[in-house]
């Protein structure tokens, strides 16, 4: 991945979907079409769903408890996790990670956390069929490709950022593409930006939006399909300094692969075959990018 040459560029506007009944959509007649090749669009977080639980664990989770009523939400910093393969990181980028499998999810929080991340999986497996479907992937497929997602037998996990402000060394996200098929990403603040060709664009996120992140294992599937759908390079830049609107916290719920399973791929006949298996290519990809693979998996 290269993009010295990439300049900053002016904020981009990324198409909105509409999520009816179990399926997401566009008004726009172009809406997928654009979704699809800049692989990252906007999703309205349903009117009855809460995201504070998340962003108060996002605030709470690398604190240690200290008797007061965020403390379910708190600890995670010394907890083991020992369930999880993924679990909590000190990042050298952006600071504090949490990531928990969303079968494990019950285990480590409390119970709105959970009511909310279980809705963001229904919304993120119904957004995920519909990028399929629009890809022209036949249903008959979906379970092949993503290991079951719909039978929560592939994997799907949840990650709670917090990115801190007025560090002397620069956090934020590097740049990157997401590893899996989908990433759903609810922030309380705006920094997310995409590279849209040679230029690094600042998504403006409307308030109460998702932000929906298309990932590898989709473009590998349908890069030979006429509607592929590419993964969006993307970042979040270093916080400024001195603090203007304090930390920023957001938290995802992502879907891929699971890591003993193949990434598969549509030839140019159309024929779905094996490509690589997952594992490899997540342990290629981070020796290319230079970070460390998840020491558990
Ligand atoms: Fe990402």
């Amino acid at each position: 991945m290269t993009t010295t040459t990439a300049v900053q560029g002016p904020p981009l506007n990324l198409p909105i979907a509409q999520l009816t009944d179990s399926a997401v959509d566009f008004a726009a007649p172009d809406g997928w079409e654009q979704a699809l090749r800049l692989g990252a669009f906007l999703l309205p977080v349903p009117a009855d769903l809460d995201a504070e639980p998340g962003l108060r664990l996002c605030r709470n989770f690398y604190l240690d408890p200290d008797g007061g009523p965020d403390d379910r939400y708190r600890g995670h910093r010394t907890r083991e996790h020992a369930a999880s393969k993924l679990g909590y990181e000190d990042r050298p980028d952006q600071v504090e990670q949490l990531q928990i499998e969303s079968i494990h999810w019950d285990k480590y929080f409390p119970e709105d956390v959970i009511g909310l991340l279980q809705r963001m999986r229904e919304l993120t497996l119904s957004a995920l069929n519909s990028c399929l479907a629009a890809s022209g992937v036949p249903e008959r497929d979906w379970d092949t490709v993503t290991g079951g997602a719909r039978q929560e037998t592939g994997w799907c996990y949840t990650t709670v950022n917090h990115y801190r402000a007025g560090l002397s060394r620069d956090h934020g996200i590097v740049e990157h593409t997401d590893s899996g098929f989908i990433t759903v990403i609810y922030a309380d603040q705006q920094g997310y930006e995409i590279l849209d060709g040679e230029r690094w664009r600042p998504v403006e996120v409307p308030p109460r939006h998702f932000v929906v992140n298309l990932g590898d294992a989709a473009e590998v599937l349908t890069a030979h399909l006429p509607r592929a759908a590419g993964a969006v390079i993307h970042r979040v830049p270093p916080r400024p300094a001195p603090v203007a609107n304090g930390d920023r916290s957001s938290f995802t719920v992502y879907m891929g692969p699971r890591m003993d399973m193949m990434l598969y791929q549509y030839g140019t006949d159309g024929v779905l075959g094996e490509y690589q298996g997952f594992r490899d290519y997540s342990v290629e990809k981070s020796k290319k990018l230079g970070y460390e693979f998840h020491s558990r998996i």
